[in-house]
């Protein structure tokens, strides 16, 4: 028999078992854990506004205002204003007619797909889409058609097959904009042009490029010039917008759907409204002056790592994102190297399969507006020293 003990040492047999460290800090690069300092390059906090006043304050003052728990679902008990105002703040940012808060952005993929696609239906995932998507597809009951990472010929010939097979079926094609787990982006523009053709819809997860690419950081799609042509613009607020919750930006009838028929919208209490108010003042933030420049201080982070990092570990032209991989393939190598780089005083994550495929185990390095220039030359120079 499987015993749970069993199971566990299955796991830590084949290098693979997660266990949770702490950190004793807010969100900032200086931290510590166990006692040690390090640098954090592991947060996805892109723009340092996570423990930033601007949002400490609002959620400060939507607590004194509203409470602190939403009380139950909102189909239940009914929103609250920041919930309303959120709303509206994404849905002004992303340039789309409405928008819908969830509790997380994977509680937003889950719902999203299963509401829109059913048994008659057909989703078509990019290969690395990350695993909210993966479980949101799967609980769907929709056909599943899965092509390689970017690869435009198979996702047109999926689209074709998808087509023929169900006429009158919902086709959904999936992807993210920038790839949370290697930093890559997808061709945006090329695949909004193939769904077209097919009468497919596209959901785009926005989670690691809103706040970081496009004026303002309205996110590759804004960038590109096809935002009104992505049916469903999907992020996370606990990311570069430094708070807590998902989105779904989209036309009204989309969000109506959803409040309609998205499970982990109707039956989960709503986001926390301090959250909410948060995420507000970030949407704010970004549209200043002031959030233009940070934006920009985090692309000349990003720069200065690209100058500053050995070239045998980043291949020319690789970096399009905050989120930079080192592909070290083996899980204990990477395991080992991500302690080494502890042990010089950097937080910096290996990512591991399930999470990455076998065998392209990985350090995961991501840059904040926040790091200093001087922090980033000190990760280059370890990373330099680092054997692989
Ligand atoms: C691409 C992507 N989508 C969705 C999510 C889920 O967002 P959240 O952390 O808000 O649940 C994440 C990360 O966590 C992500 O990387």
């Amino acid at each position: 028999m499987r015993t749970i003990e069993s199971q566990l040492a299955d796991i830590r047999s084949r290098a693979l078992l997660r266990q949770l460290r702490h950190i004793d800090t807010p969100q900032q690069p200086r931290t510590t854990s166990d006692a040690r300092p390090l640098i954090n390059f592991s947060s996805n906090d892109y723009l340092g506004l996570a423990s930033d006043p601007i949002l400490r304050e609002a959620a400060k003052s939507s607590i004194d205002q509203w409470g602190v728990g939403a009380g139950a679902s909102r189909l239940v008990c009914g929103g609250l204003p920041p919930h309303a105002q959120l709303e509206r703040d994404l849905a002004a940012f992303k340039r789309t007619d409405a928008a819908l808060a969830f509790s997380s952005g994977y509680a937003a993929a889950l719902g999203t797909l299963g509401a829109l696609a059913g048994p008659e239906d057909v989703i078509i995932l990019d290969k690395l889409s990350h695993a909210s998507l993966i479980d949101g597809a799967r609980l769907s009951r929709a056909n599943i058609r899965v092509f390689p990472h970017n690869h435009l010929g198979k996702l047109e010939s999926h689209l074709r097959w998808a087509r023929e097979t169900v006429p009158d079926g919902r086709i959904v094609v999936v992807t993210e904009s920038v790839f949370s787990m290697d930093g890559d982006r997808a061709p945006v523009e090329e695949i909004v042009a193939i769904k077209n053709r097919y009468g497919a819809l596209l959901l785009l997860d926005e989670a690691h490029a809103t706040g970081v690419i496009g004026e303002h950081g309205r996110g590759l799609a804004d960038k590109s010039g096809v935002a009104s042509m992505v049916d469903l613009q999907m992020g996370t607020l606990g990311k570069a917008l430094g708070s807590a919750g998902g989105y779904l930006c989209a036309r009204r009838p989309i969000i109506d759907l959803l409040i309609n028929r998205a499970r982990s919208f109707i039956y989960s209490t709503a986001p926390l409204p301090a959250a909410a108010s948060a995420a507000s003042a970030a949407l704010a933030f970004l549209q200043t002056p002031a959030g233009r420049e940070r934006q920009e201080t985090l692309w000349q982070r990003i720069g200065d790592f690209i100058r500053e990092a050995p070239d045998r570990l980043l291949p020319e032209g690789s970096v399009r994102s905050a989120i930079i991989p080192i592909i070290i393939g083996d899980e204990d190598k990477a395991t080992a190297a991500a302690q080494w780089l502890r042990e010089k005083g950097f937080l910096v994550p290996a990512i591991r399969y399930p999470t990455v495929g076998r065998g392209s185990a990985r350090l995961r390095i991501t840059l904040s507006a926040a790091h200093t220039q001087d922090q980033v030359a000190s990760l280059c120079a370890a990373l330099s020293r680092l054997e692989l």
